[in-house]
């Protein structure tokens, strides 16, 4: 049994549409922060005598769509390692509590990395990055550790993630605030696909990230912190607006996700520099540098419950834990 270990991803460049659903080509880069705090161990063995793959995630066994996505997973990887059996697929995801920030982006990172060397393949980090793709997007760039870019390319060769920074010491942390733990309406694939064809703002996010992503780069080259996070507030905002401009149109936010955005205006008013993002859900992620942490603890936690923020540092690659 191969065991991996994948840690989840916030994207500061956000990846919001496909040119190919099948491939998971996407239409723009997109570039993220590994996080330390969260993560999955997934392990993967062949096994001759099951007669059909059998999947556990957090100790439940999983069927239905959930199964469907993980099973063509593993045909993918049967097809390109000739390993015909089924397999044994036992995953937990750590978050330090039932946080919904279970990802499918350290899902399928420590899939594609657990199952490629159980199948008996040997895959260099840019080929575990285009495999992780197949499983979801933003796995792609889970493979690696720190800042990372997804390069769109334009097929299944060319669309892998690349490490910008793999050991990022300059300061930069995130919390998340964890405003709402249940399953999302909207699913980030269904919306993605939604925006790309019905939103007449669509063209201009192609615009928005390809100025965001030289911005982004020059921001990190000079350990910019200030810039990092006023870049991903304006991109998150505007990839939030693909949702509102779609038709029917709909949102992510919540009342809670307005509530810390006025919060985190507000601690810039007040001198604190920090910043937000938002993914496929309510909650919000800050990002700022570490020497602000308390400020920042201590005023959203008053607001929203101590219990409720998770601080994270950068945190690394994925990599086999157990063989
Ligand atoms: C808002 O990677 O979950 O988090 O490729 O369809 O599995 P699929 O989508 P997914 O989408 C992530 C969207 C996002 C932005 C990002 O991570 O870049």
């Amino acid at each position: 049994m191969i065991t991996a270990r994948a840690h989840t991803n916030i994207a500061l460049v956000k990846y919001w549409g496909k040119k190919d659903q099948k491939l998971i080509i996407p239409q723009t880069d997109s570039l993220s922060l590994t996080l330390n705090e969260f993560y999955a161990d997934t392990s993967v063995e062949f096994r001759d005598d099951l007669t059909a793959d059998h999947i556990e995630i957090d100790g439940h066994v999983v069927t239905g769509h959930a199964a469907d996505k993980v099973i063509n997973f593993l045909n993918i990887i049967r097809k390109l390692s000739g390993k015909n059996s089924y397999a044994n697929v036992i995953s937990t995801n750590h978050v330090p509590i039932s946080a919904g920030l279970a990802s499918s982006a350290s899902a399928f990172a420590a899939l594609a990395t657990a199952a490629s060397k159980a199948a008996g393949l040997e895959l260099d980090r840019r080929d575990l990055s285009r495999l992780a793709r197949r499983g979801s997007g933003s796995a792609t760039r889970s493979i690696y550790g720190g800042l990372v870019e997804w390069h769109r390319g334009t097929d299944d060769l060319t669309s892998f993630a690349e490490p910008i920074m793999e050991n990022v010491d300059f300061g930069i942390e995130m919390i998340a605030l964890l405003l709402n733990t249940s399953k999302k309406k909207v699913s980030s694939r269904q919306g993605m696909q939604s925006s790309v064809e019905t939103s007449p703002y669509y063209p201009a996010w192609h615009k928005v990230v390809a100025h965001d992503m030289v911005a982004m780069k020059r921001a990190i080259n000079n350990q910019d912190i200030d810039q990092i996070g006023h870049i991903a507030e304006k991109n998150a905002l505007r990839m939030h607006a693909l949702t509102l401009s779609a038709d029917p149109g709909y949102t992510y936010f919540n009342g809670e996700t307005i509530r810390a955005i006025q919060a985190i205006n507000d601690l810039r008013s007040q001198g604190i520099s920090c910043y937000y993002t938002m993914d496929a859900g309510p909650n919000v992620k800050v990002i700022y540098d570490r020497k602000n942490r308390s400020k920042i603890i201590e005023y959203l936690g008053k607001l929203f419950g101590q219990e409720k923020l998770i601080v994270s540092k950068p945190g690394p690659g994925v990599k086999i834990i157990s063989k």
